[in-house]
């Protein structure tokens, strides 16, 4: 009997084509899945990657809570065009402190994922409030509420502990000044501004809302925006390294 008219014996029996099938989807399946055991992380040691700074974390709760996910993804995919028009492809690093994910499925509005630097503070304030202002066609609403809503202080140590407990390297100094480095990083002339710049090198320290008076919603969410796709300074890496 030759190979092909053994391949009947499938062809003409579903039961046994079934079991055929499922022994192959097993293969396959263990394959892939196996290795993944051994592996102690399939995400990347990636330079740069900290975890998010008091200000930038309630800015991302602020992001959660009005839904921008909704029309907004985070995640550029390595295709020509993304790369072209957003930058870099995403790590799976750059998300590894994101709890939930913000990747999205639906993209309604650009993607955010590198959208730090791309605009002024001014620029993110005025399109938050009124995306018309900046972008006539816009379909986005406006969140113009977040200038007056005065930021609250009282969760935020928990909002770090509970990141801490996911595994999110926050140290025992960052948890104890949750509460001073969240106004302190919209508030550069204030004495507490250098303690945060220690405890969180590199981050951002502006008033992020243009309002000296008051710490707002607004300085969050445009503080966790800047801050976007920032983080990964891609110009270290060899083009050639495969990143592009
Ligand atoms: C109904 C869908 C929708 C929602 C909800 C929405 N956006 Fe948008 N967004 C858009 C669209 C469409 C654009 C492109 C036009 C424009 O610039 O306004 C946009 C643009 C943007 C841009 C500029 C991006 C760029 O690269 O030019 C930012 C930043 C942004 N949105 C942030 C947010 C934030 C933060 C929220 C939540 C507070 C949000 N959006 C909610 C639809 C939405």
């Amino acid at each position: 009997m030759s190979a092909w008219k053994k391949h009947q014996i499938f062809e003409k029996n579903s039961l046994i084509l079934i079991i055929g099938i499922v022994i192959m989807i097993s293969i396959g399946g263990l394959v892939e899945i196996v290795p993944l055991y051994y592996l102690k992380s399939t995400i990347e040691k990636t330079e740069g990657m900290r975890p998010y700074t008091p200000l930038e974390l309630v800015g991302r709760n602020i992001y959660v809570r009005e839904g921008c996910y909704a029309c907004h993804s985070q995640q550029i995919r390595p295709m020509r065009d993304e790369l072209q028009r957003y930058g870099n492809y995403s790590l799976a690093a750059e998300s590894m402190y994101d709890r939930p994910f913000q990747w999205g499925s639906k993209r309604t509005g650009p993607d955010l994922a590198r959208v730090g630097g791309k605009y002024s503070d001014e620029w993110q304030r005025d399109h938050l409030v009124d995306p018309r202002s900046v972008s006539p066609t816009s379909v986005m609403p406006g969140y113009p509420f977040l200038m007056d809503a005065k930021l609250s202080t009282i969760e935020i140590e928990n909002h770090l502990k509970v990141n801490a407990l996911y595994g999110v390297p926050y140290t025992e100094e960052q948890i104890a000044s949750a509460k001073v480095d969240l106004m302190a990083q919209a508030q550069p002339d204030s004495d507490a501004a250098e303690g945060f710049e220690e405890r969180y090198p590199g981050a951002l320290i502006r008033d992020f809302d243009g309002n000296a008076k008051e710490v707002t919603e607004m300085d969050a969410l445009v503080a966790y925006l800047q801050m976007l796709g920032t983080l990964v300074d891609f110009s270290l890496y060899d083009e050639k390294a495969n990143l592009r």
